[in-house]
């Protein structure tokens, strides 16, 4: 059984994982009204339906546990960007903070000695890391492009084939 202040963290982060994906699927339909950036477009509208599994396990998780997921009322995202550079950096800046709060939610589970949850965060854990790593990634490759029309051709090209793994 899941303690109230364990049950409110993790409903929290159904709404972190719930507006993550929003966001993703904002970058997703502007990149697709851009020319040139099919691949990018694919990896927005991906990323977002990863970040809803994401809060789907979190759901499952919290009414397995005998609490109950609060399905959250969302904010609008940011919906244009002023450059690829700019919506990946936001990107990444937003899986920080998502790490942050996953960090956050281990140490909740420690305070309130529940170990089946530390043991189910643990996933999440390993996810941001790789989360971090492929946005950081990123945002080095784009940095090195700047405005070069080839390189960013090849970044959307190779984008299509990336992976966490
Ligand atoms: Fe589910 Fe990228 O945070």
């Amino acid at each position: 059984m899941l303690s109230q202040k364990m049950k409110d963290a993790l409903n929290k982060q159904v709404l972190m994982e719930a507006q993550s994906s929003q966001a993703y699927l904002a970058m997703g339909s502007w990149a697709e009204i851009q020319p040139g950036l099919k691949g990018v477009t694919q990896f927005f509208f991906r990323h977002s339906d990863e970040e809803r599994m994401h809060m789907l396990k979190l759901i499952h998780y919290i009414n397995e546990r005998g609490g109950f997921a609060v399905i959250p009322a969302l904010e609008q995202p940011v919906l244009t960007f002023v450059s690829l550079k700019s919506a990946f950096e936001q990107l990444y800046k937003h899986e920080i903070k998502v790490s942050e709060s996953i960090n956050n939610l281990v140490a909740i589970s420690l305070e309130e000695k529940d170990y089946a949850t530390h043991n189910f965060l643990q996933w999440y854990v390993l996810e941001q890391m790789e989360e971090e790593r492929l946005a950081r990634d990123c945002n080095d490759k784009l940095e090195m492009i700047g405005d070069d029309k080839s390189g960013l051709y090849l970044f959307d090209r190779d984008i299509m084939t990336l992976d966490k793994g």
